[in-house]
């Protein structure tokens, strides 16, 4: 960064989309408890859930995209080893991520009966699995902000 440069300007558009994606993983975290003290059907639920879930999975590969071509882009430019290793890092947790999501939306609409796949283990399970995705992908893009604004 020259003197005078704006401070986290290169991360600006990747944290705007941060906020969206922080916005829809509120939203599903939300139906989620919302429709745990609900008492509605598991097909209910699925149904509440797998539009936003699906929205959510649907602009990962877009948004990982973005942060890759940042990722080339920084790399050329910095020196600086630890940031180069917690970058390649980040990176290198797309895969998994994007797939825990798309596996998520599969197994939610087995419970609609719209996918091939058949739901293999009980609904409450997959709730948890999909909280426990939520908080991981919360914890790589907290890890990128703070990347990003250095
Ligand atoms: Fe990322
Ligand atoms: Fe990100």
């Amino acid at each position: 960064m020259h003197e005078g440069g704006l401070v986290g300007f290169r991360g600006l558009s990747l944290l705007l989309q941060h906020r969206a994606l922080t916005e829809r993983l509120d939203a599903i975290e939300g139906a989620i408890g919302a429709c745990q003290t609900a008492d509605l059907t598991d097909r209910e639920m699925a149904l509440r859930l797998l539009p936003l879930l699906r929205g959510f999975a649907q602009a990962l590969p877009e948004h990982f995209a973005a942060e890759a071509s940042s990722m080339v882009a920084l790399l050329r430019e910095s020196s600086d080893d630890e940031f180069a290793r917690t970058l390649e890092q980040l990176d290198s947790e797309h895969p998994r991520l994007l797939a825990v999501f798309e596996g998520s939306v599969t197994q939610l609409a087995g419970y609609l009966g719209s996918a091939h796949a058949a739901p293999h283990a009980s609904f409450e399970h997959a709730m948890t699995e999909i909280l426990t995705a939520v908080a991981e992908f919360r914890d790589h893009e907290a890890r990128e902000d703070a990347l990003f604004l250095r």
